[in-house]
Parts: structure tokens; sequence; C-alpha cells
């Protein structure tokens, strides 16, 4: 038996729970007297209701209130009790509020019987009249609007200051490449419906089950609205179907939840249909600009990425577009920019590396043109202007295998093969094409406290109130707090998705392994210290003269380091100290002092082969081999896992994904799993991922930098890139469908 778990392909603690159907969704909880809210969302994207006749729908036997705006609940009126972890500046959406329309989709009523059926009956005669008023939700069309946004949404979101004079630079360049690339605006579409089942207590206080990346945030949100004590407010969301940054925000469906079941005193669940998914937040549609001048061997003398985004009429919604070219490539005279427009559209909504999935489409697609230009492989091209150090931040990396993943990758591909000219490999009816790409993303911790409870029957229970979304966090916080302490996984329990659990922010930005994993291994210290100091107590202890840094926990018991043979069992320490139960809290934050004077990221490189039919211009991406830096692997087969997953998210964005708007209705058209197109199993082929570890005692105390998003970064564009090779055509605007490559 080994206690070492950390590094080890570990399956998914929770997988036996999720494949059994024992795993609860939000939805899935039942209670007694359970009232069902059926959602009527607006028909048209911008004006306001001018009648709203439920009559019809209350006249329905079994339906217990239509909710409106004309209800006069008492809610909260101010912005700041709507706002929430990942809200962007402005005012931000407040569900059933007033007779503004703000996008098509909105929720405008909310039907609650007692019976799902009655409420979706009683919900399509519900009557309302609008005063339309104009639209506009065609990004083109308002470019001459876009602004800077005044309040960053966060920091390090706005473009670096420009070095150098680009311009100049890119005049006199001997290679120029300018072009626009267009991101259209795509929707997450996770698997579980947004739902929320709100218990109504009987004593004031409310419980919800709720889909959501973060509890506590949710748990602010609802008790800043409805005026609850926060202590009455209990968020649980101990399983997700699914999110992809969907679930960073408190959904309507939640307020609507909780509104309904604090003015019925009854326990209420309202459920989103897959159409109402469509009316959420979304990648926004981005146009960007890339210009980048090269001297003759493709060395960068000027780099300049203007992005433009859409957001909504009440939200600056901000990602980080534009900076990525600047910590990546060695260049001198860089310039960037990023502006937003308002559109009659919700509010944009973090999606699959917000920002770094967009910008390195751009930037690396980019980078192709450039190698066909100067006539150099796009592999050399990357490592001619590779960068030691980040220049955006005039910092050194805390660590960076990008080279070694370069190599690593390239040699698994066999891209040494590869014959330059597009439209010169193929496969009987199909051409071949290769491609390749960089892939960057930022290595982020966030405070956040864990807690401990070890009883002396050698069974550990360790929480922290984030979410698992289906990224691994269960699995690698128990092996985390097992390895810590010693003990097999088996008797180790991990719990998050609750908001009584320990402070946590919300799970996103790849950061949770970092930012949770570092309060466990914290918290577990603590509680081994404890262990520690009881054990010195014993009689003829082994211990006695030790340092507590002298002692390793492992096979259940506590150890010298340099004599393993020497230990003690950890219940034979606990009997002798006379405690049945050892709990501790700590709270980890990011060593600021230790951090602030590296760069710190993941990387990846990523080849592609696509086979394009010659005639009918369908695509198979028949390979991707893509190889990441992202620090210390705590679980290879989970965080393998990750960057398959998102990788697939990456043929979606590069070949499939598009939300469609009816410009003329401004209403999202593609509004169900037929019409927007995701990659299924059929779609996927090899997928190869390989890890170049990396030994960072920067970015965190576990060195790990977070996997969730970097298999998405620069993917597709290695993927265009590779349609490019095979047909010679370059389309610019995503997803490259049939169409786009007649
Ligand atoms: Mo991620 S888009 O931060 O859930």
């Amino acid at each position: 038996m080994t206690t070492n778990y950390m590094g080890k392909a570990t399956s998914r603690v929770d997988g036996r729970a999720k494949v059994t159907g024992a795993a609860k969704y939000a939805a899935e909880y039942n209670v007694p007297n359970l009232a069902y809210g059926y959602i009527v969302t607006s028909a048209i994207a911008r004006g306001r209701i001018t009648k709203i006749d439920a009559s019809e729908a209350l006249a329905v036997e079994g339906v217990l209130q239509v909710f409106t705006h004309e209800n006069r609940h008492k809610i909260a009126e101010d912005d700041q009790s709507y706002e929430d972890e990942a809200a962007s500046p402005g005012s931000p959406f407040r569900p059933l509020y007033d007779n503004q329309i703000k996008f098509s989709g909105q929720p405008v009523a909310l039907v609650v019987a007692e019976e799902f059926e009655i409420a979706r009956y009683a919900a399509s005669l519900v009557h309302i009249e609008y005063k339309v008023e104009s639209h506009e939700t065609d990004l083109s069309k308002v470019r001459a609007n876009g602004y800077e946004p005044k309040i960053k949404r966060m920091e390090g979101f706005e473009p670096v200051k420009p070095r150098g004079n680009a311009e100049k630079a890119f005049q006199r360049a001997v290679h120029q490449h300018d072009a626009e690339y267009d991101l259209p605006i795509e929707h997450h579409n996770p698997m579980e419906l947004f739902a929320s089942t709100a218990v109504w207590e009987g004593n004031g206080k409310i419980t919800i089950y709720d889909k959501n990346q973060g509890a506590q945030n949710c748990q602010r949100y609802i008790a800043n609205i409805f005026g609850f004590p926060m202590d009455d407010v209990r968020v649980i969301s101990p399983f997700v179907g699914g999110a992809f940054g969907s679930g960073l925000r408190p959904q309507y469906q939640i307020f609507l939840a909780a509104l309904a079941a604090r003015e019925l005193k009854c326990s209420v669940r309202v459920s989103l249909t897959r159409q109402q998914m469509f009316g959420l937040g979304y990648r926004p549609n981005t146009l960007q600009r890339v210009a980048i001048g090269a001297a003759k061997d493709g060395a960068l003398e000027a780099f300049m990425h203007d992005a433009l985004a859409n957001t909504s009429r009440y939200e600056d919604y901000q990602e980080m577009v534009v900076n990525w070219a600047g910590s990546l490539y060695q260049c001198d005279n860089m310039k960037f920019s990023y502006n937003i427009a308002q559109l009659d559209l919700c509010t944009p909504m973090d999606m699959r590396a917000p920002g770094g999935a967009p910008g390195m489409y751009a930037i690396e697609c980019a980078m192709d043109e450039l190698a066909y230009k100067v006539g150099c492989d796009p592999l050399e091209l990357r490592l001619k202007n590779y960068s030691e150090k980040d220049q955006n931040e005039g910092k050194p990396f805390s660590s960076k295998e990008l080279r070694a993943c370069y190599r690593q990758a390239a040699e698994k591909f066999g891209w040494a093969n590869r014959k330059p000219q597009p439209g010169s490999m193929r496969d009987g009816s199909e051409l071949i094409g290769w491609g390749m790409a960089t892939g960057i993303w930022e290595a982020m911790q966030q405070p956040a406290s864990a807690r401990a409870v070890l009883t002396s029957d050698g069974k550990l229970e360790v929480s922290s109130a984030t979410a698992d979304i289906g990224t691994g966090t269960y699995t690698i916080m128990t092996q985390i707090a097992a390895e810590t302490l010693g003990l097999p996984l088996q008797d180790v329990t991990f719990k998050l998705g609750d908001s009584t659990l320990p402070q946590s922010p919300i799970e996103g930005g790849s950061w949770t392994a970092a930012t949770n994993g570092s309060a466990v291994k914290k918290v577990c210290d603590a509680v081994g210290a404890k262990l520690f100091a009881m054990a010195q107590k014993m009689e003829a202890s082994p211990f006695a003269n030790l340092k507590f840094e002298d002692v390793a926990f492992s096979e259940g018991q506590m150890r010298l380091k340099n004599d393993s043979d020497r230990g003690v069992a950890i219940g034979e320490i606990m009997r002798h100290g006379g405690a049945t139960t050892l709990a501790e809290e700590a709270t980890s934050s990011p060593d600021e002092a230790k951090q602030e004077p590296y760069a710190r990221y993941t990387h990846s490189a990523i080849f592609v082969e696509v086979k394009v039919d010659e005639e009918l211009r369908t695509i198979r991406v028949t390979r991707i081999v893509i190889a990441v830096a992202g620090g210390r692997i705590l679980n290879p087969k989970t965080a393998r896992s990750q960057v398959l997953g998102a990788a697939v998210g990456a043929i979606g964005m590069a070949l499939e994904e598009e939300s469609v708007v009816d410009q003329n209705l401004g209403r999202i058209m593609t509004h169900n799993l037929a019409d927007y197109h995701v990659p299924v199993n059929a779609d996927v082929y090899d997928i190869d991922v390989i890890f170049v570890e990396e030994h960072d005692t920067i970015v965190n105390p576990l060195g790990v930098k977070g996997l969730g998003e970097i298999g998405i970064v620069g993917t597709a564009a290695a993927i265009a890139n590779a349609v490019f090779h095979a047909t010679g055509k370059r389309v610019r605007d995503m997803p490259i469908t049939v169409d786009k490559l007649f």
C-alpha cells in the first residue's frame, strides 16, 4: 500500500455516483408540496411591455401565482445587491423589475403551479403586449460605436501600453500581414439545464439546490436581493452537469425560484428549457484585426492587435483578448486595443477560456499566414520569435517549458514529414492538412479556505465551498488531502458545492487546483502539526527531539523522513493524546511577494491533422497532438480528460459552433442542439495529450497551474491552419463550415 497519490492517475472519486445516477442535480431534489415554475420570455428584442394579462393563466386550476413586474415584490432597488463575483461594470440585469425589454428571451413572467405541466400550459395563456422599439443586434453595423470600457472588470483586462512604434515598424517591414478575424456568438450549452429547487424551510430560511460554479456567490446574491440574513440562505450544488463558465454568475432561475418560494411560502422549482438557455450569456461576437510586420527571416518587427466585441446595453462585459501576443512572442514594437460596442442582447458571459480562446485564435491564424509569406515552417516561425521573458510585464516566467512542448508534440505528430505546399498532401479522395499553433493561459491563484476533520478511526473529511463542474476537483482535492496525511484514498472525503462550507471563490479561470488545492494542503498540514505535537508527548516518543519538518505521513503513520521504518500509527497518536477528533480550518492566500516578480502562465503546443474531402469539402479532424506545460500534474487521468474536453471544444469553435442571430427579430435562431452544432463522438478522432511537467516553486505551494482552459486556447487556430494547408483556402470567420470552402 502507498498513500502517495499526487501525480498518480486516479479515477474520479465521484465517478460511481455519477454513472449510477446516485449523484443528484439541482432539478432532481424532491421535497413535499413542491410547486413548479415555468418562465415566459420576451418575444421582442427591445421596447417595453404595455400590457400583461395573466387572468386566463390564473384561472387554470392548479395555478398558484403568476409573477410579473407588476406584482411589486419587496426586492432590492440598488444595482449592488444584484452584483456577483463574475459581474461586469454596469447595471446588472434585474428579472421582473420593470416593463423594459432589453433582449429577446428576457424572462418577463413566472407561472407557478402545482404541476409542471399545468405551469407550462398556463404560461401559454399569459398575454403580453409590447411597444416595440428598433433594435440593433449586429456588431458589424456598430463598429463606429466601439468604446474603451471606463471601469475595468478585472485587473489586467485592459490592453497593455504600446511599446516601440508599431505603425512605423509595420510600414517598414519586409513582410506584412494584415487581416480581420471574426468569431461569432457561441453559447456554452452544458448538458444540464439551469435549474433551482428552492426549499422553503418554514422558519424564514431558504435552501436552494442550484446549478452554479460558486455556491457562496449565489448565496450572497439571493441574500442581498431578498433581504435575507446571510445565514438564512443556503445554496447547495454538489454536482454540476457542465457549465463552461455559464455558472460563474447566478442565473435568473435562482432569482425566480427564490422569489416564488418567499412569496408563496412553499418550495418551488424553476428550470430552464434548452431554448431558454440561449437567453443567457454567451461568448461575444469578436472582430479582430491582427497586423504583423516581420523581417526577411520572419523575426517579428511589429505586432498590432485590435479587438472589438459586443456587450449589452446595461453592462460593460470585458475579457482579455489582445495582450497574449505580447507575453508570448519577442517583439519590440507592439500595440493593442480592445473596445466594446453595445447591442440589444443580454450581457455576454465568460465561456471556455474567455479572451484567450478568441484572442489566440486570431493571433495564431495570423502567425500561420505570416509563415507562408515568409516562406518558413510555422513551427520555426514560433521558435524564431520565442520569448524568454514576458515583455508585457518585463518579467521572467516562473516556468515555461513551451520549447519542450513544441519539440515533443512535433515529434509525436511527425511534423518533420510535412510538405509545406498547401494541397500537396493527400489520402485517396481526401486532402490532408497539417497545422499547428501555440496556447497560453494565466496561472492564477485566489484566496480560499478549507476545513479538515480527522477522527481517531483514521477517517478524514475535508471541505471547501468550491464546485466541480466535471473537472475532477473532488478527486484531486481528495488526493492532496490523503497524501498530506498519509491516509488511504477511500478514507478521505472531500465536500464542496455548499455555501455553508469554508470560503471559496467561484470555480473558474482554471484556478481551482491552485486555489482550493493550496487551502487543502495547508489545512491538512495544520492537522499534521497537531498530531505531531501530540506524538511528541507520547512516552518514549521517537519524535521527541524533532521538528515537524522532520516527519512525513504515509500509510496511516507518522514517520521519520530520514528513517521511514520508525513511525507511529495516527490512530495511536490520537488515542494517546485523548483526542477522538482533530479539526482545523485554514485560509491560503497567494504569496504576492513571491509571485509578483514573475509572469505566470500555462503554455501549450498543438499540432492538428485534418482530412478534407476534395469534392464535398467536409472536414474531419483526424489527429490532434497537444503538449501542455501546466506545472505539476496532480492526476494525469483527470488532467488528460480536461485537455481532451477542451480540445473537443476547439473542434466546435473551429468547425461547428455559431449562435446565428436573426437580425430582423434580434433573436438567436439556433436555439436548440439540432441547429446549434457541437462536436459529437463521430466528430472526434485521435487526441493525444502530452504533459511536459514543470517544477515551479513560484506559482503556488503545490506548483500546479490549472488545466481547465488551456486545451482550447490556440487549438481552433491549429485546426483552421490545417484546413488552409489542406485546401489553400483561408477562412477567417469561424466556424469553417463546408460552404465557406467552396
Ligand atoms: Mo471558466 S469560462 O472561468 O468557467
